[in-house]
């Protein structure tokens, strides 16, 4: 009893660690956003039934979920963690949309997103430049990207919600920022 204990608790601690130290490897913490942000987040992107929406370092599955759920969106996350992997997986199919969701470990800079309808992304101002590029190179015209906290520094959004801090881009960009879109209004 006592080993099977110290064995459960020892897994216990490295799936722990697993979880906080994989992502800070990568610069990008495993936050998560709230599901009402999601929501919001989701309409603001005018999520179809019958889209791919693809979510740049997809933690527990959570915007998967809502997409596959909510908006009846088919939904591929990318995630680097493998213990979050394994939760969207989990939760992709106690949720009951395991059909419409996928699940693909590795790193959302070297992944091909070109089949994306939409691609929601919670990252840093630090890998925005980066980010920029790839979108810009992968996505077809009329795809929209939104973003959690974080705008790109050369493109003008096409929409933005302030009270949320959601930011709505669609391709092709448009060159700007957002101080650019704000002098519109
Ligand atoms: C801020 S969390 C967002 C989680 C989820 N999208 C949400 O909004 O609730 C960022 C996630 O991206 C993952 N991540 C960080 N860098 C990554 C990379 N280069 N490729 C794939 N996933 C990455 C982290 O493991 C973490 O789960």
């Amino acid at each position: 009893m006592d080993v099977l204990f110290l064995i459960l608790s020892l897994l216990l601690i490295a799936l722990g660690w697993t979880w906080f130290l994989v992502p800070a490897f990568y610069g990008l913490p495993s936050v998560h956003t709230r599901k009402g942000r999601i929501r919001k987040a989701l309409q603001l992107a005018e999520l179809k039934a019958d889209e791919t929406l693809y979510d740049l370092g997809a933690g527990d599955g959570r915007v998967l979920i809502m997409a596959a759920r909510e908006f009846g969106a088919r939904a591929v996350g990318i995630e680097v963690g493998p213990v979050q992997c394994a939760a969207a997986w989990v939760n992709a199919r106690v949720n009951g949309v395991r059909h419409r969701v996928r699940v693909q470990r590795g790193d959302f800079f070297k992944a091909d997103i070109s089949a994306a309808d939409v691609v929601f992304v919670y990252a840093t101002s630090s890998q925005a430049s980066r980010l920029e590029k790839q979108l810009e190179s992968q996505l077809r015209p009329g795809a929209r990207v939104v973003t959690i906290s974080f705008d790109f520094p050369d493109w003008e959004p096409a929409d933005f919600d302030k009270y949320e801090l959601l930011f709505l881009y669609r391709m092709p960009p448009a060159e700007g920022n957002l101080v650019s879109f704000l002098a519109q209004q």
